[in-house]
């Protein structure tokens, strides 16, 4: 896999990233997570674990990796395997995410996974955790979930303290989620400090079934951002794995166009996403290095105008896929 530039950040991505949601804590909402892990949930089966999905990864050329403070021992797994391997910084791109303290104390289930809050302190403490965890090698720091509503894109003093870390080299981000998806981009394409755009990535939702960030990304990739899509397979309902009955005719289009273009399901989901001239990096949320080997068939689909065409009519209004995904369970 060639890497791209990303943005104008001066940073190479590979076009299809790995994400480490699924692989740092028992729990997380994907489909199947439960099976994934095999159930085996200590420490060291699955630190093994994650560093077999990165190792195949690595190999395969994936070369941006994403964490977050709230995705459990994401960070520690990243960061026992860059150094056990003795990969440089330089060498791969490190993205990692703060505004979110996980919460599950290491079990499947939780009354809380991970508490969100985006005020300067916890910026301070976790910018502090993920700095001691991957030190030279977190190349962007991203806030985790951006809403308008938390009111962190009007919060000057976040925004300086991330300014500040900024100037130090860092490139900074936000990902988004939800409905609203499209305006927090907008708002953050504003957000100046100093005369100086702020923001130097996003990480947004784009998939077959909801497309309604797609001019906001856009005019982020315009305006020179890195983009990051996430949540490329919609959390594993794009994939053989998804056996809901009301999603049949969704099924048959999806397994029609995949046989055509000699495909998984999931590879044609996430080719749908390399095809978008905005797109710097498509992350892979696989857990098992079977799901990544898979997903990363994506690179080698021939997208057309008839894959295109025939797939549009796959997009859910984004209520209804937003309210989907809000009812994903914990597993
Ligand atoms: N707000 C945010 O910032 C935010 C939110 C969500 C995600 N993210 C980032 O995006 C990354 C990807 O997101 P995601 O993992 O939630 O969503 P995703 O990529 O849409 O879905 C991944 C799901 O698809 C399943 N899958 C993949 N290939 C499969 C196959 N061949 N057959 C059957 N099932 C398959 C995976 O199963 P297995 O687990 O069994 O492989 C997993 O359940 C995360 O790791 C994280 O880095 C960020």
């Amino acid at each position: 896999m060639q890497t791209k530039p990303f943005g104008s950040t001066g940073l190479s991505v590979s076009p299809v990233g790995i994400g480490l949601a699924a692989l740092g804590r028992p729990g997380y909402i994907t489909i199947g997570h439960a099976d994934a892990l095999g159930r085996n949930y200590d420490v060291t089966a699955m630190e093994a674990g994650a560093h077999r999905v990165l190792d195949k990864a690595y190999a395969m050329g994936v070369r941006y990796f994403d964490a977050a403070r709230s995705y459990g021992r994401a960070e520690a797994f990243l960061a026992s395997w860059l150094q056990r391997r003795g990969i440089p910084p330089g060498d791969v791109v490190v993205g990692s995410k703060w505004g979110y303290t996980y919460t599950a104390g290491w079990q499947v289930e939780a009354a809380s996974h991970e508490v969100k809050e985006h005020s300067l302190a916890v910026l301070q403490r976790q910018w502090k955790e993920s700095q001691a965890h991957l030190g030279a090698h977190l190349d962007l720091y991203q806030i985790h979930s951006a809403t308008l509503e938390s009111g962190v894109l009007a919060n000057r003093e976040v925004l300086k303290a991330l300014a500040r870390l900024k100037g130090g080299g860092t490139a900074i981000g936000l990902s988004v989620s939800g409905e609203g998806q499209g305006a927090v981009i907008d708002c953050a394409l504003e957000t100046t400090i100093d005369g100086v755009r702020l923001f130097d990535a996003v990480q947004a939702t784009w998939n077959l079934l909801e497309i309604s960030a797609g001019p906001a990304l856009r005019r982020a990739a315009a305006a020179g951002l890195g983009v990051i899509v996430k949540e490329a397979l919609a959390n594993g309902r794009l994939t053989e794995a998804n056996e809901a009955p009301e999603f049949d005719r969704q099924r048959k289009r999806l397994r029609q166009e995949a046989r055509r273009l000699a495909a998984t399901v999931d590879a044609l989901a996430m080719a749908a996403v390399l095809a978008q001239p905005w797109a710097s990096v498509v992350l892979s949320g696989a857990a098992t290095t079977s799901h990544l080997v898979s997903n990363l068939r994506a690179t080698d689909v021939i997208w057309d105008d008839r894959a295109a065409a025939s797939l549009e009519n796959l997009v859910e209004p984004p209520e209804v896929y937003w309210k989907m995904r809000g009812q994903l369970n914990w597993n």
